[in-house]
């Protein structure tokens, strides 16, 4: 391979599911003023990358054709743009790519230094690329959202906050459920029998076999009201919720359908108490860096389902789209 070409993996229309990845090479991509050059060492995939593919998010996502897709990355800076202050070639950093554009899927991509942050050495590779989009959802929702702080219980309430986090076995799941200990919540967590050790491994007080009737009705074992709900499952209607809910229960819905937003916006003008919340991700520097700070600490772990060379990227791209992965999908190249 030449000095200025790079492997990478793309697509070139909408559909087509993991056959339609096509691994190419391609001219090194080049820096502007603001940007940063990596040499990038693994990418995790999330639900939305194959979403883009399936043209979920059309028209805005992508930009253009051919793409290539995957946003979380981490690697090495190997070049800088001239108006970069931060960083420097040699850094190790992790960051979030631009959904418009993408680019993880390659052996070098392009980041503004705006989204780029510090890796630290104590933090691997994996684990810096499963972190942009699945942790930061969480982060967003239990602090901005929820209205949590992390390490100091809530910001409102005296008593012990009630979190039902559903699908926690997941790459945002597993986050949340870690996250809202950190925030001193009682939580309760839904995922498949086979992961309940995972789940109350990584903190979670309860948990429900999304199978099992219990697991369905989401009712708490241990009797509670949830003040919160992370959803990062999707078809579970409001009149599932609704009765588990405390008197202000929220439902923070990360994948939000017209049914949710249709009852979100039926709760606002009906002043109910128990409300349902649309996220969409805001990712914030600060953020990423605070959140790569407690991975560093050995507060917040990650859980890798499966590591995958550059070479089997569509493995990964299947896998993900199988929707069952427990942790992360990783991309190495
Ligand atoms: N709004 C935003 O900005 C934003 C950001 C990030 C993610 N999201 C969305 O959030 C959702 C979750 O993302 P993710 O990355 O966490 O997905 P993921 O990692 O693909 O989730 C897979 C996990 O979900 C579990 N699961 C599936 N259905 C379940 C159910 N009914 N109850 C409990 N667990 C269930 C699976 O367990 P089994 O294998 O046992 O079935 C599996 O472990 C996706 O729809 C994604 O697009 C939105």
């Amino acid at each position: 391979m030449s000095a200025w070409v790079m492997k990478a993996v793309q697509y070139e229309g909408y559909g087509g599911g993991a056959a339609a990845l096509k691994h190419v090479e391609l001219p090194i991509p080049r820096t502007k003023k603001d940007e940063v050059l990596i040499k990038v060492e693994a990418a995790s995939l999330n639900p939305v990358d194959w979403k883009i593919q399936k043209g979920q998010l059309r028209p805005l996502f992508p930009r253009k054709f051919p793409y290539i897709p995957a946003t979380d990355i981490t690697g090495e800076v190997t070049e800088v743009g001239k108006g970069v202050k931060n960083l420097k070639a040699g850094d190790k950093v992790v960051t979030q790519l631009s959904h418009f554009s993408g680019g993880g899927l390659a052996e070098f991509a392009i980041a503004k230094e705006s989204s780029t942050v510090p890796r630290p050495h104590e933090v691997s590779a994996a684990e810096a690329a499963s972190l942009p989009v699945a942790c930061l959802t969480a982060h967003q929702a239990l602090t901005q959202s929820a209205g949590l702080k992390l390490e100091g219980g809530a910001t409102d309430h005296q008593k012990q906050v009630n979190v039902l986090v559903t699908a926690a076995s997941g790459g945002v799941g597993h986050y949340a459920v870690q996250l809202a200990k950190l925030a001193n919540a009682h939580v309760t967590a839904t995922c498949g029998a086979r992961n309940i050790e995972l789940v109350k491994s990584l903190g979670a007080d309860d948990v429900l076999d999304y199978k099992t009737p219990e697991g369905s009705n989401l009712k708490s074992p241990s009797g509670r009201k949830y003040d919160i709900v992370v959803n990062c499952t999707t078809g579970i209607p409001w009149s599932t919720f609704e009765p588990n809910l405390g008197p202000h229960g929220k439902v923070i819905d990360i994948t939000p359908g017209p049914a949710s937003v249709m009852t979100s916006a039926l709760k606002k003008i009906t002043f109910s108490k128990k409300t349902i919340v649309p996220l969409l991700l805001m990712a914030k520097r600060e953020n990423l860096e605070l959140v790569v700070g407690l991975v560093k600490e050995g507060k917040l772990k990650t859980v890798i389902d499966s590591k995958h060379p550059l070479c089997k990227a569509e493995e990964a791209w299947a896998k993900s789209i199988d929707g069952h992965a427990t942790g992360k999908i990783i991309v190495e190249s």
